[in-house]
């Protein structure tokens, strides 16, 4: 692995591009376009309007909200694209909604601080039609193509109206297309032996087909653990695949945690521990790559399911400083997306200066050798963990925008640890941030989805 990170750096120091893109201090580019309108696009939207920059948004589908919005379509949308949304029934956030909330637009008093997927879609319709987003927002227009033109951005999109492909130019372009829609599927001996059916959890919509069935879910990450709650009581047998060290609750009688996979058979599967489960149905809680296919090589950035390189403060495309990724960091909450869409926004409207292309390059791989260092791979190069709140300052200090205030870190940190320890539970409390270091936080069971914000 060692050799493939130190390989990789160097074929990227051999291919330093000269900067023609045009950004001037105190100059908004002519026109800025965003691709996407999920949170991560809205809130760009948001600051590009608040900047005074012209911009359009490119949303693929018929709705804003991305991911928060259920579909009942498996596989590809009503309009034949690829189905976005990895959304499904009964799902409430795993992360308090302070650590989700755009700045300076809280949910309203009495929203849970775990709201539902419903709830939260509400939330981002509320804030396109608040900040009069959608007069920008051009929908049905499924993105195929950024390609850099010599002076500016040439991208092509598909209207799924007509079917008809258009090309326009773009000064500037934020890339906020998400980071959860093409599933990661492990290869496992025997699959294509097995007669059960398999889906992974992007195609996931509700508990009640699997009532009374043998399922066995693979992985424990966040999907893994949520369906394992969703699904342990109504299935006749819940087999749990995984290996993730935490507390596991009491689910039901019939729950049973197994370790990683040998084998598929036609019937069921064999464990690496030699035993076997009769199995119905599989769903793969295997996680997610990163996809974007518009993204043509004279961009410059080198995308891979796993990465995106080289971005300076993990937002900017260090090859060509007028294109920015918002949404791409791992480890981190939403409200670190809506920074980097400030951030994006004050580039994009000439607020402040970026370093050169040399010492942006130099800063991300001081980034890299410090990853390193810590025993990481180039895989973790989007990775921001644990030095979110120092992200939070940087950008702050560089472009000015609104800093995050350290509760949030304070927030994450404590939730993380907790939902491992008290799944069944951790999402009965109340939190209410008390200053910009400290929350509270108590019991608050309530019954059903409450949320006060009605749809729209
Ligand atoms: C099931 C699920 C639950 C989650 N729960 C939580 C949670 O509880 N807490 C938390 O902090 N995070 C959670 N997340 C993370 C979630 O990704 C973020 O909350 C946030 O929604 C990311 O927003 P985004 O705008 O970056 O991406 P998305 O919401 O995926 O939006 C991307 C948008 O881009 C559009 N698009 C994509 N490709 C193109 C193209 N080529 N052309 C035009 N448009 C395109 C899509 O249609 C979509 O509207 C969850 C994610 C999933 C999948
Ligand atoms: C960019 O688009 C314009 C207008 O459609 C076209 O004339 C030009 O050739 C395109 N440039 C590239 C590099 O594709
Ligand atoms: C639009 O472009 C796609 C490729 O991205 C192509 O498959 C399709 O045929 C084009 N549509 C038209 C009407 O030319
Ligand atoms: C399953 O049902 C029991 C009885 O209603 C309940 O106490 C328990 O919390 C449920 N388990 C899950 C994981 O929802
Ligand atoms: C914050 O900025 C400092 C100084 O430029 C840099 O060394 C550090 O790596 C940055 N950290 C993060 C998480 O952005």
């Amino acid at each position: 692995m060692a050799r493939t990170f130190l390989s990789c750096v160097t074929v990227f120091c051999l291919l330093i591009l000269e900067v023609t893109d045009v950004l001037t201090v105190g100059k908004p580019v002519n026109r800025a376009c965003v691709i996407g309108a999920g949170y991560s696009g809205l809130a760009a939207a948001r600051y590009l309007q608040q900047y005074g920059v012209t911009y359009t948004v490119f949303e693929a589908t018929r709705h804003v909200g991305g991911t928060w919005r259920f579909d009942p379509h498996v596989g590809t949308d009503e309009d034949g694209l690829p189905l976005f949304t990895s959304q499904y029934k009964y799902l409430r956030t795993n992360t308090p909604r302070h650590t989700m909330e755009y700045s300076s637009f809280p949910f309203p008093e009495g929203t849970p601080s775990y709201p539902s997927g419903t709830c939260f879609y509400r939330y981002l319709k509320l804030f396109a039609n608040k900040f009069d987003l959608m007069k920008n927002i051009q929908l049905r227009s499924f993105v195929t193509s950024v390609k850099w033109a010599g002076d500016r951005w040439n991208v092509t999109y598909m209207k799924t109206d007509t079917r008809n492909n258009h090309t326009e130019q773009c000064d500037f372009i934020v890339v906020a297309s998400g980071e959860y829609r093409l599933p990661s599927w492990p290869k496992i001996e025997g699959q294509n032996l097995f007669r059960g059916n398999i889906i992974h959890s992007h195609d996931y919509k509700e508990p009640e087909p699997y009532a009374n069935r043998r399922v066995l879910l693979v992985g424990a990450g966040a999907s893994g653990l949520d369906l394992a709650t969703h699904l342990s009581n109504i299935t006749s047998k819940l087999v749990h695949s995984h290996h993730l060290q935490y507390n596991q609750p009491n689910f039901s009688p019939t729950y049973v945690k197994k370790p990683d996979i040998k084998e598929f058979t036609s019937n069921g599967v064999i464990f690496q521990d030699g035993t076997f489960e009769e199995i119905d149905d599989v769903i793969f809680c295997t996680g997610y790559e990163f996809d974007h296919p518009f993204l043509e090589q004279t961009t410059g950035v080198t995308s891979t399911g796993k990465y995106v390189l080289p971005l300076y403060q993990q937002t900017v495309n260090i090859r060509h400083p007028t294109m920015t990724f918002v949404g791409m960091s791992k480890g981190v909450i939403n409200r670190v997306m809506d920074a980097q869409a400030e951030y994006s926004a004050a580039l994009a409207a000439g607020k402040f200066q970026l370093p050169n292309q040399e010492t942006m390059l130099k800063m991300w791989l001081d980034h890299v050798y410090y990853l390193q260092a810590q025993g990481k791979k180039i895989v973790d190069v989007n990775l921001i963990g644990n030095q979110m709140d120092i992200y939070f300052a940087n950008l702050t200090s560089e472009a000015g925008v609104v800093r995050a205030p350290p509760v949030l870190t304070e927030i994450r940190d404590f939730n993380a640890k907790n939902r491992l320890e008290d799944l069944l539970n951790y999402r009965d409390y109340d939190y209410e941030l008390i200053d910009d270091k400290h929350y509270k936080r108590w019991y608050n069971k309530r019954e059903g989805f409450p949320c006060p914000i009605q749809d729209s």
